[in-house]
């Protein structure tokens, strides 16, 4: 054996050791998304099956978010005087009346929702996708004196109010998305079917 074909021996060697090294870490990582995809709740969520939220122990002035569809859905209970709030926020919007499709015609309506006080939204900004932050509280410094509280995207500055309408001036140009739903009861929300087929 020359010198030569001991290098290329020992070589060859350490080839074949890395590869099976790097062959099970490879199947170690393959492994775990091959056993999530096949979990049935996940894959019938991800195929867009219709995803419940409790809303029992929400209260008001609260938010939740399920995951439908792999987007965030929210579910905030509005307060009175968040409903009271709405109107007088129309001229400094951009589709006050929801003229734009973006929500089923079961919510074409001043509150954008079905029960005045229970609002469901798509959490996606409608401008690139980010996910906006809740922001109920009343003119805090940052957002001005005139804000009565909504959703605010800190990606690009998008305003949205409590029922999800876009704020004038803003790069997002449509009103979030009202997703369809209904109520199962009282405390319980169907998400992904419209109560418009029930
Ligand atoms: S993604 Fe929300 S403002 Fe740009």
């Amino acid at each position: 054996m020359s010198t030569a074909d001991g290098v290329n021996l020992g070589r060859r060697r350490f080839l074949t050791a890395t590869a099976t090294v790097v062959g099970g870490v490879g199947a170690a990582f393959v492994a775990v998304p091959f056993l999530k995809s096949w979990s049935p709740s996940e894959r019938a969520q991800a195929a867009g099956a219709p995803v419940e939220a409790d809303i029992s122990k929400l209260d008001a002035g609260q938010i939740m978010t399920v995951e439908w569809r792999g987007k965030p859905v929210w579910v905030v209970r509005r307060t009175q005087a968040m409903l009271d709030a709405l109107p007088t926020l129309d001229g400094m919007l951009r589709d006050p009346k929801s003229l734009e499709p973006q929500q089923p015609a079961f919510a074409t309506n001043e509150y954008r929702s079905i029960k005045p006080e229970v609002l469901v939204l798509v959490g996606i900004c409608t401008h690139l996708g980010c996910s906006p932050t809740f922001r109920p509280d009343l003119a805090p410094a940052d957002l001005g004196p005139e804000w009565k509280g909504g959703f605010f995207c800190p990606c690009h500055g998008s305003r949205f109010d409590l029922a999800g309408r876009v704020f004038q001036g803003v790069p997002a140009p449509l009103n979030l998305e009202v997703p369809p739903y209904k109520f199962l009861s009282d405390t319980r929300v169907l998400v992904g079917v419209s109560a418009e087929a029930a």
